[in-house]
């Protein structure tokens, strides 16, 4: 088998057959859930530190319970209630923590690339849990195991992704990851909140029309509108965004038949999902979160057991 990477900041270096290997373990990982005793000893005696500069609630409790269920120490700090609020900087606060022992990070920061410089200021692996718009790799991860888990295979299948993909990490690691496992993906949004050079990586494609994005999809991923990440002038309003693209039972109708729907969450119930939809027999979201656990489960594993 090729090299085993240090960390996972994105795919770079990520082989189809390392993504096999690591998605073939969710699976033993899931099983593992399904016991009554939740636990491996397979992380005793390592610290795992999910350092959160940014908000969550699936990414960061995710992971420390996947930390937690194959018996790893973790600490869990959150920039907001820190010394990041005097001023400290993220080099100071890497190099503190790891001073403490830390073995591993799991990082969530606004600035992308800020996983990549803390896998530098620390030496330690590195799981990159979103990086402002750059990637979002375990989500994408996570995304791709519950469609295999649905059709078998990822080989053939059409995964098209509706929302606001300019702000997108999630979009970018999807668009990214797929294609490596034989799925086509169809990015599709306003034309403002489509970036054009999306279109150059292998196996992607662009529309800004909905009715086209669907067609012949066997997912279908509705994505959150980031207000936040917004500065205005992308769109003329929530509610013409929403006639258009949000993802409902009359755009699915156009969808493959049998065709799942996703979304990473958080999501904002009738903009770009409608909530019937969202709490649909064709909703995985749900399924998405339970398998965030196993799929970290087994990225911590093949990070760090076995590792000197
Ligand atoms: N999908 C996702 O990253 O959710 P959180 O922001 O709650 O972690």
């Amino acid at each position: 088998m090729t090299p085993r990477p240090r960390h996972l900041l994105d795919f770079e270096g990520w082989t189809l057959e390392r993504l096999t290997a690591l998605l073939d373990n969710a699976d033993t990982m899931n099983q593992v859930l399904e016991r009554p005793v939740k636990k491996v000893p397979a992380l005793q005696g390592l610290t795992v530190c999910t350092a959160f500069f940014e908000n969550s609630t699936r990414t960061r409790i995710s992971f420390e319970l996947a930390a937690r269920r194959m018996s790893a120490d973790v600490v869990s700090f959150a920039a907001g209630n820190s010394s990041v609020s005097k001023g400290e900087s993220l080099r100071d606060t890497i190099e503190v923590l790891t001073a403490y022992k830390v073995d591993a990070y799991i990082v969530r920061h606004a600035a992308a690339g800020a996983a990549h410089l803390v896998a530098r200021y620390s030496g330690k692996p590195v799981i990159n849990a979103g990086d402002g718009r750059r990637a979002h790799p375990t989500q994408a991860l996570l995304d791709a195991y519950t469609v295999r888990q649905e059709f078998g295979t990822l080989e053939g299948k059409t995964i098209a992704i509706i929302g606001d993909i300019r702000h997108s990490r999630v979009a970018r690691s999807n668009a990214e990851l797929l294609p490596k496992l034989g799925a086509k993906v169809v990015l599709c949004g306003p034309a403002t909140l489509l970036p054009a050079d999306l279109a150059a990586l292998p196996g992607v494609t662009l529309t800004t029309n909905p009715r086209e994005a669907v067609r012949g999809a066997h997912a279908v991923m509705a994505l959150r509108l980031q207000s936040e990440r917004m500065s205005g002038g992308y769109l003329g309003s929530l509610q013409e965004y929403a006639d258009t693209y949000q993802v409902n039972e009359r755009l699915l109708a156009e969808a493959e038949a049998g065709a799942i729907v996703l979304h990473p969450g958080p999501m904002n119930r009738d903009l770009e999902i409608s909530a019937d939809t969202a709490d649909s027999e064709r909703s995985r979201v749900l399924k998405q979160v339970e398998n965030g656990q196993a799929v970290r489960m087994s990225v911590l594993y093949h990070l760090l057991v076995g590792r000197e």
